[in-house]
């Protein structure tokens, strides 16, 4: 057992969180804030628990340099507007300094800081030890919320993590409590939906799933690949060639293991990944040369709608078509519907389907939607995560 944010005092203490703020911008402007959001229980907590809050976090990949296009300026503008009080934004490139460390030791108890992007610095993804120590040096706890990182062993989780008193947070608590249990132990029937572009993405998911789950539905361009190893002709579709035999042998592995393997039944087809492409819903036996499939069909969909109906517990990652498109989006948002009205533990895992969840306003009705794109993925493969395992244990 790990220790957690409760295990520790921290009246009149200071505190580094690290947080996953790395949102999506446009033109400076964050387009979705639920990574900052999700971190607010942890702040608040701590404000209320008259601890000095600093926060850190990465943005985007600056490759260690500072990038005015990666400040985390436009976070403390949105924190200080969701915490309806003033985000402190030290803005020192450095990240750390003696004038960071100044401006934070005459705080009061309840102020909240937030340093620049930690991948401003080039020892962050290195994990190194300067780095981990100028970041200690500012408070007398470290408490990990940043589940979304939580697979990545850098100097601001795994570092920090070894020189404080450490604790995960309520956000990281709660990612590894449910989906940890869905893969303990799961209520059943399980059902796993995976999606996505690459089969070479998923194998480590797959591969641990098919020992836990009762179903795997698999959509997206990933199942053409399947389709393909299947004999099936997929035409233009994405498929990766050099993995057909790994399909097979999942497929073969999942009849072993009497894991019911759903593939599509029909698929829309177009000739290119346009708005305005003419498109049409084929069987996945009729697919013909000059077309690519980009979403699933209306079988499919009641298929599936079908295969998850008595379903307990159900995980969902990765979209089933190119739902950026409308004409593509069909198939991503009705899994997305169709979750949102069982009577079951409904999981869906970070980036492109959590974006689907929120897009169609329906994540009030899915038990939990992660935080983490990667760092579920690495869970669900069954994976230590090095940011969590860092955490000092009870
Ligand atoms: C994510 O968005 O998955 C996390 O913030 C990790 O980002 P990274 O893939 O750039 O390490």
């Amino acid at each position: 057992m790990k220790k957690t944010i409760k295990d520790y005092n921290y009246e009149g203490k200071k505190v580094i969180v690290r947080c996953d703020f790395n949102v999506p911008l446009k033109n400076g402007e964050i387009t979705d804030d639920n990574r900052i959001v999700a971190a607010l229980p942890t702040i608040k907590y701590l404000i209320e628990q008259n601890a000095v809050v600093i926060l850190m976090s990465h943005l985007g990949r600056p490759k260690g340099q500072p990038n005015e296009e990666y400040t985390l300026f436009p976070v403390a503008k949105r924190l200080s507007k969701l915490l309806n009080d003033n985000v402190h934004f030290l803005k020192d490139d450095r990240v750390a300094s003696d004038e960071v460390k100044a401006e934070i030791d005459k705080a009061k108890p309840g102020t909240v800081f937030l340093l620049e992007n930690t991948r401003f610095r080039p020892e962050e993804e290195k994990n190194g030890e300067e780095f981990a120590k100028e970041l200690a040096s500012l408070a007398d706890y470290y408490v990990n919320d940043a589940f979304g990182t939580s697979h990545r062993a850098h100097a601001s989780n795994v570092g920090v993590s070894k020189l404080l008193p450490s604790a995960l947070g309520f956000l990281v608590q709660k990612e590894v409590e449910i989906m940890g249990k869905a893969i303990e132990n799961p209520e059943r029937p399980f059902v796993a939906i995976l999606g996505g572009a690459k089969v070479s993405d998923k194998i480590g998911v797959i591969n641990n799933l098919l020992d836990i789950v009762d179903k795997i539905v698999i959509v997206g361009a990933m199942a053409n690949t399947f389709l393909k190893a299947q004999g099936k002709s997929v035409g233009k579709s994405l498929v990766e060639d050099d993995k057909l035999e790994l399909a097979n042998e999942l497929l073969a592995s999942a009849k072993a293991k009497n894991v019911k393997l759903i593939l599509p039944m029909d698929v829309v087809v177009a000739t290119e990944i346009s708005d305005d492409a003419e498109f049409k819903t084929v069987s996945v036996d009729d697919i013909s040369d000059d077309v690519m499939a980009l979403d699933i069909g209306e079988k499919s969909i009641k298929e599936i709608q079908s295969e998850i109906a008595d379903a307990k517990t159900v995980v969902w990652n990765g979209p089933a078509g190119v739902f950026e498109i409308d004409n593509f989006n069909k198939g991503t948002f009705a899994i997305a519907e169709s979750l949102s009205k069982l009577d079951a533990i409904t999981i869906v895992g970070g980036g492109d389907s959590a974006a689907a969840i929120e897009k169609a306003g329906l994540k009030d009705a899915i038990t939990h939607v992660s935080t983490g794109g990667g760092a579920s993925l690495e869970l669900l493969e069954g994976k230590v995560l090095p940011g969590i395992a860092a955490i000092a244990d009870k």
